[in-house]
């Protein structure tokens, strides 16, 4: 199902401002893929994400949602490591370009879904790595999402989050990203990226993953560890 004419076909949305940010992403597409860290067109960048990105993944093939997937960059890094992902985002100039990427790939394991990512069109318990890059921090209620996001994982399953409070000004901190996780009962694990290789240059700002679990399935897992 990889209708990406009209409107995005996700749930009703409580966010007004919807309309004009999709018309912002529509500006940004056809030179999104420009900078090192987002077309990962420099094999040494595209390595570095590969690097972080694949250990956080169950052995392939595993189920992965992207979130806010822009041109597709990670969803294609992903799948290309035999992993099947379905890839959601608002902009269709940028799902035109996602769907352009993926379309080589061997078995089609990319879809391109038209959604909101804050209500996305996907289906609960279904996957092993809620994915998303550099899109939460500029959601609305982010807590109420994650929860969203928690709910389309299996047992045993894993939100992957990038995010930044960059030198523009835009983004949250690595701290906040924490805060949100918890509050949306989350077992988050922070780590800084730093390696200029990720980025194609050295940064100063504050860039991070964060690996959330849900704090059910950890309490689970400690359960079963200790009845061992
Ligand atoms: C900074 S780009 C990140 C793209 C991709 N995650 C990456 O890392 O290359 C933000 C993307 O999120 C999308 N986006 C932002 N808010 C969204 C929403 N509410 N629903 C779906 N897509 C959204 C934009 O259209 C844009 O493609």
């Amino acid at each position: 199902m990889d209708d990406l004419s009209g409107p995005p076909r996700s749930e009703p949305t409580d966010d007004p401002g919807l309309a004009g940010r999709i018309a912002v992403w529509d500006a940004e597409a056809a030179a999104y893929d420009d900078p090192a860290d987002h077309g990962l067109r420099d094999p040494a960048v595209r390595a570095a994400w590969s690097a972080l990105l694949l250990p956080l993944l169950p052995s392939a093939p595993a189920r992965v949602a992207e979130l806010g997937c822009g041109t597709a960059t990670l969803s294609a890094l992903i799948a290309a490591a035999g992993h099947r992902v379905d890839a959601v985002d608002f902009s269709p100039a940028m799902l035109e370009r996602a769907r352009a990427k993926v379309a080589g790939l061997p078995g089609s394991p990319v879809r391109v879904l038209a959604g909101d990512a804050a209500h996305p069109p996907l289906t609960a318990d279904s996957y092993d790595v809620v994915l998303c890059r550099h899109v939460l921090w500029a959601l609305p209620d982010p807590v109420a999402v994650l929860r969203r996001w928690t709910a389309l994982l299996r047992p045993g399953g894993v939100l992957v989050l990038v995010e930044g409070s960059w030198s523009t000004g835009a983004g949250i901190t690595g701290a906040e990203c924490v805060a949100l996780a918890e509050a949306a009962d989350l077992e988050p694990a922070h780590t800084p990226l730093v390696d200029p290789a990720l980025w194609g240059r050295e940064i100063s700002d504050d860039r991070y993953l964060v690996v959330a679990r849900p704090r059910r399935s950890v309490a689970k897992q400690r359960e079963s560890g200790e009845s061992r």
